[in-house]
């Protein structure tokens, strides 16, 4: 079971979303850190300009900066209309409003557009897809999945997220997940075969609330890391 680009929405989060999501110390924001999903976040290209290095992968940047904008311009007007919708279905501390919610991620888009060339050039937007990576074993000390694995539980097996977590395990020391919803916002129901899978195999696995809310009930964390 594979997802297609078009159905997971291009959006993307800052980096002070990041470091509420994954509780992200100082210390941590030094070290060699995977961003796996990232789209059009300005995450990378923030971190970049405190002199940290981040690599992000997703397969949207196989698309030029054009053909990404042009999704995001699809997209854009249906997400805000949901919050506005639903909005029993969302919290938020970060966002005043739906409007304040749209000219934040565009700001935060627009920034991610201004590093993306160079950010390619210096191979810190790399199109690589998940479940197989080509880094080696523990190149990073932390891997941050955000809004994708476990968000898109209707669209993504079982079996996709077992072996995506595992390849993120074999090549980062740490994993760190975020949300643990659907796109409907029930918990994800991987959330627990997940846990035990990686339980049994030694992993340590620990859910964490972390001080980020956005849809209703979604303010949890998985971390999970080698015991040995
Ligand atoms: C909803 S966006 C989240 C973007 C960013 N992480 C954030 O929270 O702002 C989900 C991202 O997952 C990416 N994606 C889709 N399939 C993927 C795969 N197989 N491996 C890694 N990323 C994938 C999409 O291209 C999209 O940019």
């Amino acid at each position: 079971m594979s997802v297609t680009l078009d159905q997971v929405v291009p959006w993307g989060r800052s980096l002070k979303e990041y470091r509420h999501m994954f509780m992200l110390s100082n210390d941590e924001l030094t070290s060699r850190i995977l961003g796996v999903g990232d789209g059009p976040a300005s995450f990378n290209s923030e971190m970049k300009g405190l002199g940290h290095t981040v690599i992000s992968i997703d397969p949207i940047y196989l698309l030029s900066e054009k053909q990404i904008e042009q999704r995001i311009e699809k997209t854009y007007d249906t997400v805000i209309s949901q919050v506005k919708q639903e909005p029993d279905n969302f919290v938020s501390d970060f966002f005043e409003n739906p409007t304040h919610l749209g000219c934040y991620r565009l700001d935060t888009m627009r920034r991610f557009f201004q590093d993306y060339e160079m950010g390619k050039v210096q191979g810190r937007y790399l199109p690589l897809s998940l479940p197989k990576l080509s880094f080696a074993d523990k190149q990073f000390d932390l891997a941050v999945c955000s809004h994708f694995l476990f968000l898109y539980s209707d669209q993504l097996s079982l079996d996709f997220h077992r072996e995506s977590i595992q390849e993120l395990c074999r090549v980062s020391r740490e994993v760190r997940i975020f949300p643990l919803l659907t796109l409907n916002c029930r918990k994800s129901p991987y959330v627990s075969p997940i846990q035990s899978y990686f339980e049994n195999m030694s992993f340590s696995v620990d859910i964490s609330v972390v001080p980020y809310e956005f849809q209703k009930g979604g303010n949890e964390m998985m971390r999970i890391g080698r015991t040995t």
